[in-house]
């Protein structure tokens, strides 16, 4: 399957840039060719046939630089397909009232976004580490165990049905 892919990603603490790098190793064994970069630092997107935007749930936002990409990145993104995933979720075991809280915070950040209609959009588990949090959200944090609830399986099988909806036959 011929392709070129962005796999632009935003993160905190490092979890959202793993997936990325995940996504875009399948997309790989698909045989597209892909680019994958922080978010922040993608100045084109000329001769890409498709995007992966990937972002960690923040305090009900999605980070930043992924909303900057957007705002940055309209006019070419209008004119090509991109699959967004967020990060979210951290409870173990899975807790169904958060997984659907991060999708609503997920709908309510790309509502904003009106022209942006994703190929393919999810949620997927993250990771928490209270010993990377800075003062005040460790204190935010309390007693909140860590957890890294990342299912590599599922990632993969998302990122697979990816080349159909980010590709032209
Ligand atoms: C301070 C903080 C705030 C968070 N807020 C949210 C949130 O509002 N909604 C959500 O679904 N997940 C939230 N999360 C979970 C993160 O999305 C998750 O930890 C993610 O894996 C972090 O990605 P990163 O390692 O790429 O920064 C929060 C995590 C932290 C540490």
């Amino acid at each position: 399957m011929a392709g070129r892919i962005l796999v632009a990603f935003a993160t905190r603490y490092g979890s959202t840039q793993e997936v990325a790098g995940a996504v875009a190793g399948t997309l790989r064994e698909h045989g597209l060719e892909v680019d994958l970069e922080p978010a922040r630092d993608v100045r084109r997107l000329d001769g890409y046939d498709g995007v992966v935007l990937g972002a960690p749930l923040m305090m009900h936002h999605l980070h930043k630089d992924a909303a900057r990409f957007l705002l940055r990145h309209r006019e070419a993104l209008l004119r090509l397909p991109v699959a967004v995933f967020a990060l979210g979720p951290v409870h173990e075991p899975r807790d169904e009232a958060e997984w659907q809280d991060s999708r609503d915070q997920l709908d309510q950040e790309l509502a904003q976004w009106a022209w942006l209609e994703p190929a393919a959009l999810e949620v997927l588990g993250g990771k928490f580490d209270p010993t990377l949090l800075r003062f005040p959200l460790n204190k935010l944090a309390g007693s909140a165990p860590a957890s890294d609830i990342r299912d590599w399986e599922a990632i993969r099988t998302w990122a697979g049905r990816l080349p159909a909806v980010l590709t032209q036959p």
